[in-house]
């Protein structure tokens, strides 16, 4: 049996829930999600919170075992909750989240043997072994998916699995391949240290697939880091470091003939709480960098360091893709890069495509239905 006090002295209902937890939920905020609020169709919120005021305080409220409910001084408007509703909202506490499986940071010692693995045909057509694949590929940033047909519909078709494809300026999906009149450092031969992509986007694309088709040149291996784990051993090593490229904003663009798409970003970015949410990093794509004097000089050795970790062995694991393998990565988190190829010595051909992390989080959650 819950228990509820009102507490006027702070404006709260204190409950007592029957497993013997307790919580506090401010008048205001019992007022404005008043389950008769929200549209019984769309269940999104019609209170019109400015018609409710501030001081809204309750006359009278009553518990049994399944609700909670509330007389309202002024407009005499009665409102019920569940209580299982309630404990589940407890304000100070963030709501549980299907689509946050949490994070495994990861450095040389996965290997490539250590990524995780699943195979097209089990991922089109079991919603099992897509929600076990997802919750891996959220996990480690990074999965391989095997026996994929020898089509460039056959990567996009699993991305389509979990959501829509995030177009860019350079189309829906995009041929990896050394092209004459490259306008892409990706689209030559030659080596690309490890980045995330389109850094210079307003929002860079969330999970990167790219589809090997053929990879029969010489060189050419796929190179990855967590960038997470990177950004992590940097916040103990060199706080000073952390706190630049956590703080400071440089500027990213990319320029052709039909577009010029510019953003700032910061390399690491935070939640309020300070844990890492997102790596944006890409050498090729850094603008002239704009910052005062003194700063520039501190930005560059910390920007210089971070660089320099990308680069090293402990946190790289390499692979070659072979053709109907799919790398399947969060791009704002891990890290890409490939070494050089000789196009002389065979055809390489990756197919890519994008689907933000919202779509990716969405089919998580209805998943977990
Ligand atoms: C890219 C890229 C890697 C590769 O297209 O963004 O980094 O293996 N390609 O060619
Ligand atoms: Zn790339």
């Amino acid at each position: 049996m819950a228990n509820a006090t009102l507490r006027s002295d702070d404006a709260l209902v204190h409950l007592t829930f029957a497993d013997g937890s307790s919580a506090g939920f401010p008048y205001i905020w019992l007022r404005d999600n008043d389950p008769a609020g929200f549209h019984p169709q769309t269940q999104e919120r019609i209170t019109d919170l400015t018609a409710i005021p501030l001081d809204v305080t309750p006359s009278k409220i009553e518990t049994d075992d399944a609700t909670l409910t509330i007389w309202w001084q002024g407009d005499n408007a009665v409102t019920s909750f569940d209580l299982s509703w309630l404990r589940a909202h407890c304000p100070g506490q963030y709501a549980a989240d299907p689509a946050r499986t949490g994070f495994t940071h990861w450095r040389k010692d996965l290997g490539a043997e250590g990524i995780p693995h699943a195979t097209a045909d089990a991922v089109l057509n079991s919603d099992q072994a897509l929600q076990d694949w997802l919750v891996q590929t959220q996990t480690f940033g990074l999965s391989i998916v095997g026996g994929l047909a020898d089509s460039t519909e056959a990567g996009m078709e699993v991305a389509r699995r979990i959501g829509f494809l995030r177009e860019t300026n350079f189309g829906l999906t995009f041929e990896v391949q050394s092209k004459p009149n490259p306008n892409n450092l990706a689209y030559t031969p030659i080596a690309l240290p490890l980045h995330t992509d389109l850094t210079n986007q307003e929002l860079p694309p969330g999970f990167q697939f790219l589809h090997c088709l053929a990879n029969e040149a010489m060189g050419g291996g796929s190179l990855f880091c967590d960038g997470y784990a990177i950004a992590e051993d940097l916040r103990s090593a060199d706080p000073e470091a952390f706190t630049l490229l956590s703080t400071v904003s440089i500027p990213f663009r990319f320029h052709d003939q039909d577009t010029d798409i510019r953003n700032r970003k910061k390399v690491i970015n935070l939640d309020e709480t300070g844990e890492i949410i997102e790596i944006c990093f890409n050498a090729h794509l850094a603008d002239i960098l704009d910052l005062a004097p003194d700063l520039m000089a501190r930005y560059y050795r910390a920007y210089r360091q971070f660089m320099i970790m990308t680069r090293s062995a402990e946190y790289l694991v390499t692979l070659k893709l072979k053709g109907g393998e799919m790398v399947v990565f969060d791009n704002r988190r891990v890290l890409h890069g490939r070494q050089a190829f000789d196009p002389q010595t065979g055809f390489r051909h990756l197919h890519g495509c994008y689907v933000d992390r919202g779509e990716f989080e969405s089919r998580l959650r209805l998943l977990a239905r």
